[in-house]
This record gives C-alpha cells, structure tokens and sequence, in this order.
C-alpha cells in the first residue's frame, strides 16, 4: 500500500471540507478546520485548490493540507492517522523535497496537529519550534450572555461593511468586496456567518466570521477585528461573544480561535468574552 500526494481541482474540494468537518473533535487536537479554507476561499476557487495538498492511501484520504503562504503548511491528520508511521515518513519526505511541490526551499513553516508523528520526524530531521500560538475555546452547552451591541448578519448587499471594518481592524488588510463575494460563494462559507457590531451612534465597529463544522463540532472565528478608531469600549468582547452565540445557533459544541501568543490583546479580549486558553502550540520552522 502506498501513499499518494496530490493536488485536488476545484471540483474535489467540497469532500475535502467535509473531512476536514469530520475531524473536528472537542477531545482531540487543534486541527486546520474546514474554516480555515473558508476563509482561504477570499482568493477564489481555484487558487484555493491550488493552495491544498491531500495524503491518501488506496483513496483513504489521511491528511489535508493547505499553503497558507508558499513557506507555511497548515495540516490536518485524520484523528485514527495522528500515529500512523507510514504516513508521518511519506509527509516528511514530501516536506523536505521541494520538487515534490509542497513547499519552496528556505525557510519553511509547518503547523501540525499535537501528537501528529511527522512532529517528532520533523524534529528528528532538525526543524526547531517557531513562534508560539495560543488557541482558546468556550463551550457552548449553556447560552452564550447578551453581547449588548447591536449585530447585523451579513448578507451581500453589506459586503462592503464588513470588508471596510476588516481593513481598518488589521493593518494591511487585502480584504475586498469581490474577495468578500468569492468568499461567500465557497463550500465552507454554506455554514458561516458575518457578524457587524455597532455602537449606539449606527458606526460598524467590529466584525467577525464564524464558521460552524456541523452539529456537535467545535466551530472556528477566523477572524474577528474592532475598527481601530473604537478600541478600548468593550466591542471586541462583544463581537466574540456574538460570535460564540452565532456558532451556538449553528449547532456547534465549541467555538474555537486561535492567535499569536504575543497578541496579548487578542488573547485578553477572548479570555474577556468566556474562553478558555489552551496548551500553546507551535509552528515547525526549517532553519536552512
Ligand atoms: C484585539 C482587539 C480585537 C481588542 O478589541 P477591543 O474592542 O479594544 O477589546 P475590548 O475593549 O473588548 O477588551 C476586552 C479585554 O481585552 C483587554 N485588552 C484589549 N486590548 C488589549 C491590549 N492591547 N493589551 C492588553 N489588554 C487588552 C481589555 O482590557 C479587556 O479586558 P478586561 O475585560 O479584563 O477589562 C483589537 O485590538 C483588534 O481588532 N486588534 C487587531 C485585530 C486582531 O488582532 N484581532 C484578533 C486576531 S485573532
């Protein structure tokens, strides 16, 4: 039995969420989430195929991965393969030979589930930790409390909001209405939802996405933002808690984030609003 890297066309991408969906899991690791790609999906279908990479033994697909950039491999392990030798040995190969046309040469990243084998392997070849995340969860068994601002779902015709909050909550934002509407139009976005918050005066202040990976799965926000001119009032907590409320309805089990460590005020608004900070993980980096 062999295992096979490949890269799937757009047509193929929809099974590949729905694995993703499948190994989501609030007992097992941190996984690339089926969000992930939604979000990925602003760029359009097609770069999105491009940008995955699948691991697959006799059509049994293993791993997913996704080309955050060309120097960073976002990957997801079916939770029965975290183990598997066979498969961790193929992915380190295909990792380390840029002709295999996963990762260019240089320095590279790798993100990969705890207790994924191919961690140890990478570690074995020399790869050192990079910079620390820290995922935070809340459960949602209980109601989410009022988020006290007012929240608009997002449909089409207010794309142009909640792209001009995420320009002006990340420095360097490439978010656009058309990079809004082709992420709508993709698989994952099915079961998403923009939220806009305002204050009292009508201004979007903040915004967020939510993506749920199915009833009684944990759901992700990827990514949330207050507009930088109406910090410091509270409408970051509240447009997580939105959020939490949102996957709820949703279905899902959990809302899930993940953030650099060093962003400390991200981490304290996510504390603010109920969740809970995991293990910290990190990036495997190749240092030559
Ligand atoms: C992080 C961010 C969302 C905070 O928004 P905000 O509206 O200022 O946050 P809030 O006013 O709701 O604050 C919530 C809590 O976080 C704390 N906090 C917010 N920013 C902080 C900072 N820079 N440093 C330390 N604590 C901070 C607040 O003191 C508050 O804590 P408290 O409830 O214990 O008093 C905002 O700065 C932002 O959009 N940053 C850029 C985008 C980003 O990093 N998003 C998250 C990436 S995953």
């Amino acid at each position: 039995m062999t295992i096979r890297l490949s890269t799937p066309e757009v047509a193929g991408l929809g099974p590949l969420v729905g694995k993703l969906a499948d190994w989501q899991a609030d007992t097992g690791p941190v996984q690339l989430h089926p969000g992930d790609l939604g979000w990925f999906w602003r760029f359009g279908a097609e770069r999105t195929a491009n940008s995955v990479r699948v691991w697959d033994r006799d059509g049994e697909v293993l791993a997913i991965g996704m080309l955050d950039e060309p120097d960073l491999l976002r990957l997801a392990i079916a939770p029965d393969a975290l183990a598997d030798d066979e498969l961790a040995q193929q992915i380190e190969a295909d990792l380390v030979e840029p002709a295999r046309g996963v990762l260019i040469e240089g320095e590279v990243y790798v993100e990969s589930p705890a207790d994924a084998r191919v961690k140890v392997l990478l570690f074995k070849d020399g790869w050192n930790t990079a910079e620390p995340w820290t995922p935070l969860r809340r459960d949602l068994a209980e109601p989410v409390e009022d988020a006290e601002v007012a929240v608009d779902v997002v449909g089409p015709e207010h794309a142009a909001v909640r792209t001009a909050v995420q320009r002006a909550s990340f420095d360097g934002s490439s978010f656009t209405d058309e990079r809004w509407h082709a992420m709508a139009a993709g698989t994952p976005y099915a079961s998403a939802r923009c939220l806009v918050g305002r204050n009292e005066r009508g201004d979007a202040v903040a915004a967020v996405t939510v993506w749920s990976a199915g009833p009684g799965k944990p759901g992700l926000l990827e990514p949330m933002g207050v507009h930088r001119d109406f910090r410091g009032n509270g409408y970051g907590r509240a447009i997580t808690l939105a959020a939490a409320a949102a996957l709820r309805d949703l279905g899902a089990s959990s809302a899930l984030v993940c953030t650099p460590s060093s962003n400390v005020g991200a981490v304290a608004t996510y504390r603010a609003a109920g969740f809970e900070v995991l293990p910290e993980t990190r990036d495997q980096k190749r240092p030559f």
